[in-house]
Parts: C-alpha cells; structure tokens; sequence
C-alpha cells in the first residue's frame, strides 16, 4: 500500500529539479544566444527553474510561476524574494494547469517569451489506478480510435499534453521552449508540433541522466525548441548529455513520416513501400495459465500444475521473445482454438471435445479477460490469427530487444510455429523462401533502413508497422535478387485473406 506522501508525488508527477540541473539548462539557453523580455514556468514547483533563470537573465521583465501545490508557492516566493526589484515583476500562484486561462496569461508577455521547466512525470493510466484526475478534460490525446484505443496505445503522459500546449502558446512567436522530459514524450510533442505546422525555427534534445538527478529509470532529456514567426523548421539534433557539442543524430518528420535518422532516411528512402502488410505479430491471449502448456514426462502441463488432456490439433509449438532472442527451441505449446480472428469455435464441442471441456472449466478466467479486443468476440477468442500463423517456415523478430537479430523458424516437430504477441514474423511456405527471405531482411540495405525509423528507447522498438515499411522488391531488385521466389515473397506483402473458418480438423498449412 502506498503512502499519502508517495502517492502524493506520484499523482502530481513531483520529481523537484535540483537546482544545479536548473543552472545548467539556463546556462544553456543562454549560449544559444537568447535573452528572453518574460519567462514563464506553468509547473513551478519550488521554484529552482526560476531561480536559475533569473540567476542567468538578470534583465528579464516578467517572471510568471504556477503551481497546483500552495506549498510549493510559498516556498518558490521565499527563494525569490532577493530577485524581487523595480525592473523585474515576478508572480508566482497557485493555479491547476488545466483550469487556467492560458491565452489571457501568454497575452500580456513580453516577446521573447522563455517557458521553462519540468512539467509532472505520469501517465494517465497511472492516474486512472490512483484514482486521481489530474488531467486534462479531454484526455484521449490523439483522439485515437478503434485498434489504437483497445490496444492501450491511447495512454500517454500529462506532461505531453502539457507540452504541447506550451508550444501552442508560441505559435508565431519570439520564443524558446526548455523543458525536462521524458525522450519519448519530447519526440512525440515535436511529432505533434510538425504536423500541425508550429514555427519552430530549430529544437534539440540534451539527453540527461535522470538517475543521477531525480533517482528515476526513465530515458529523459532537455528539450529545446526555438520558436519564430517564420519558422519551418522539422528536424531536431540529438545530443548524447548537456555537455555535448555534436549532435549524434538528426530525426524529424520527412514526408509525413516521423524519423529517426534524417541520413539513412535519404539514403534508402527508395525502400520504402506503402500498405503492405506480410510482417505479422504473434497472437495475443492474456491468459498465459490457460493457453500455454509445458511438456513434462509426457505430460501437457497448464500454469495451474494440472495435467492437460486434449486434441493434439489444437496444440502448436510457441515461441516467446526471450526464445528467440536466446535461439532457443519453443519450451511450450500454445492452444490455438481459432484459424481466423473472430472465428465461431462452438464447433469443437464436436470437433475437439476434450479441448471445449478444458476451456470451459476455465471459463471464468477466460470470460474475465480485460482487454478490449475480447469484447463482442466468441467466447475463448484470440487475437493476431489467420492462415499466416500456421505457415510452416517463418522469418521472425522480437519487439522487444534492442536489436535488428531477425531469426529462420522451422516447423517444430511437425507443426508451424506460432508466437506470443511480443514478436513478429514473416510466413514462409519452404526452408529456401525462409532462407531467401532471411537473406533479404538482414542485408545491409534492409538493416539501414530499418534503422532509419527506429527508436532504440521506445518500449517496443520493433514493430509490424515498422517491418512492413520495407518493399522486398524493391530491396531484392536493389541486391540484384529480382527472381521468381523473392517475387512470390513480395507478392505476400500485398495478400489479403478472406476470413473464412477453418475446422480444427483439417490443418490446413498451405493457405499462403
Ligand atoms: C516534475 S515536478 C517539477 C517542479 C518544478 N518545475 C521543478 O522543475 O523543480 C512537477 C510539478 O508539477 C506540479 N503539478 C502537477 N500537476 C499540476 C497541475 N495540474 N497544475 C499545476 N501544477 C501541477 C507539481 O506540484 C510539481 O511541483
């Protein structure tokens, strides 16, 4: 059970800048050679960001300070109070980022406008299980839909949305933004900030080490973006720590998509295909004690250590990420009681009856699924399954490893192998597609591009989006391997399946 004071600073994202962070990030903007006439800090908490900003540009007009916490507004006025004289007018008060009337408080600042701080660090998952509603009202960020939504990709962080707002206030204007944040929140708010045609005149991001200064894992970064009336810019430098003075990489957004790295981005752009869709993700059950059986002395084994009778037809080899990653031969059996996604199974009541009784007597867990993809669903569904899992070969990645380490999957005594929703794959009718194909994707051309769009420190930086960006065609034609298997492989990229129902009974393993 947590704390109030815990609680207290997770529900408010409270991590207080120290104040040499705060110093170093204003010595910063003022090597760029700005000098803002008003800063702002929406989120001021004690009031470090402020103090070092008015340490740094002593001549500034208007100082702005906003908390929701009255305590830290008392304190952050105490640590002002000598920077309080005749030419400086500094307010600082508590107010709810979310309920104050920004336009009129951005109206009244002088240009250049410096805003500057450290907005709270939570997602609103995490305030959903707080039960707290420190958000914004409209909080379905993106206005995500369908797929997007039932997946979670919908959550984000509040200070992304704040974030946002910020460079909405400096749209057209005089203006710099210097932010602590997350590495990820920062590229999406750039992503935001491009597509909506914010004039943004140049932007960095300072990688930090968020361990060292706020005792947190996290990936996060100063976030730097100079703003102009005329400003077009859509690329940002990356720099490994605030010290450094070469820039690692460029990212931005480059027709429409966002990318990594802006060189290997025109070096292989030609690549790069549209719709495709052959790169497939593993199936997803959530209910790993029901689904997944280990083989011991002979035995089919469930989570729960009962012992599992059923249909060997419903029965496939799995693999997991970890296996992959280790090379590993599947460990456990997945039972697939679907061909298609959304395929009636009341058929195995008669088909296989042993695996209808298995899954009946676990019901009550299987009918408990949270998940949205499991709404108006048949009963015991999964999802990411069709004709391509049961293909017998397979070129398959794992999303969650930090690695472009594609691996050649035979069938596994006998049958196809299938994946847990954490990897990705490819179908192969034959060693030789599977070998060709292999050949293809982890060519050097193939690993550029890939990693023209990769995001090593994203949670999952592999994805079947990412994987189906790259047209074999084009690539085989690039490595001079234009012939009729890697044309049957290309031909699979552009594939749709109709979604009929296939029995249990007949394993049917050339669908493709
Ligand atoms: C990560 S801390 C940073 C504080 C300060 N900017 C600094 O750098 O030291 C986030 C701050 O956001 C404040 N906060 C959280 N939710 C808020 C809201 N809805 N409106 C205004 N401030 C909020 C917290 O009280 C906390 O002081």
């Amino acid at each position: 059970m947590m704390n109030t004071q815990k609680r207290h600073k997770v529900e408010f994202g409270d991590f207080q800048t120290p104040i040499n962070l705060a110093r170093e990030v204003c010595a910063m903007v003022a090597q760029t050679g700005f000098r803002p006439a008003s800063i702002l800090e929406p989120t001021c908490g004690t009031g470090s960001f402020l103090r070092a900003s008015l340490e740094t540009f002593s001549d500034t007009k208007r100082v702005l300070g906003f908390d929701i916490n009255h305590e830290y507004i008392l304190k952050a006025r105490k640590v002002l109070k000598p920077f309080m004289t005749s030419q400086t007018d500094i307010e600082i008060s508590q107010s709810d980022f979310f309920l104050t009337d920004w336009s009129r408080v951005i109206e009244e600042l002088p240009e250049p406008i410096l805003i500057i701080g450290n907005p709270p660090w939570v997602t609103n998952a995490r305030l959903s299980t707080l039960g707290s509603n420190n958000l914004p009202a409209k909080s379905n960020l993106d206005g995500l839909r369908g797929i997007d939504a039932l997946t979670g990709k919908s959550n984000f962080d509040i200070s992304e949305w704040m974030l946002r707002e910020n460079l909405k206030w400096l749209d057209g204007k005089d203006g710099m933004l210097a932010m602590l944040c997350k590495t990820t929140v920062a590229r999406k708010v750039l992503q935001y900030a491009w597509k909506k045609g914010i004039t943004i005149a140049s932007a960095a991001i300072y990688q930090i080490d968020a361990q060292k200064h706020f005792g947190a894992a996290v990936d996060a970064c100063l976030l730097l973006v100079r703003t102009s009336p005329a400003g077009r810019s859509k690329e940002a430098r990356v720099y490994p720590s605030l010290h450094a003075r070469q820039a690692t990489k460029m990212f931005g957004l480059r027709d429409g998509l966002l990318v990594a790295d802006i060189h290997l981005y025109e070096k292989w752009k030609h690549l790069m295909g549209n719709g495709l869709r052959g790169w497939r993700s593993g199936i997803k059950h959530d209910a790993s004690k029901v689904f997944e059986l280990r083989l011991i002395n002979g035995k089919l084994i469930n989570g729960f250590g009962e012992v599992v009778d059923i249909e060997p037809d419903v029965l496939f080899p799995l693999l997991k990420s970890s296996d992959l990653v280790a090379h590993r031969p599947p460990q456990r059996w997945l039972i697939v009681p679907q061909r298609t996604i959304g395929e009636d199974i009341s058929h195995l009541q008669t088909d296989a009856p042993k695996t209808w009784n298995y899954l009946m007597t676990h019901a009550h867990l299987l009918d408990k699924r949270k998940s949205a993809v499991y709404k108006n669903r048949p009963r015991f569904s999964i999802f990411g399954v069709g004709p391509y899992s049961f293909a017998p070969w397979k070129v398959a990645i794992s999303g969650l490893y930090k690695k472009l380490e594609f691996v050649q999957v035979p069938p596994f005594q006998g049958r196809p192998v299938v994946f847990d929703d954490t990897c990705y794959f490819f179908p192969c009718q034959s060693e030789e597609e599977c070998r060709v194909l292999y050949e293809l994707i982890m060519s050097e051309p193939a690993i550029e591009f890939l990693s023209a769009f990769i995001f090593w420190d994203s949670k999952r930086p592999i994805t079947a989006r990412l994987l189906n960006l790259i047209d074999l065609m084009a690539l085989a034609r690039e490595l001079g391997k234009d012939n009729e298997i890697t044309r049957r492989l290309a031909e699979r990229q552009v594939m749709k399946y109709r979604s009929e129902t296939h029995k249990m009974t007949t394993v049917q393993l050339n669908l493709l």
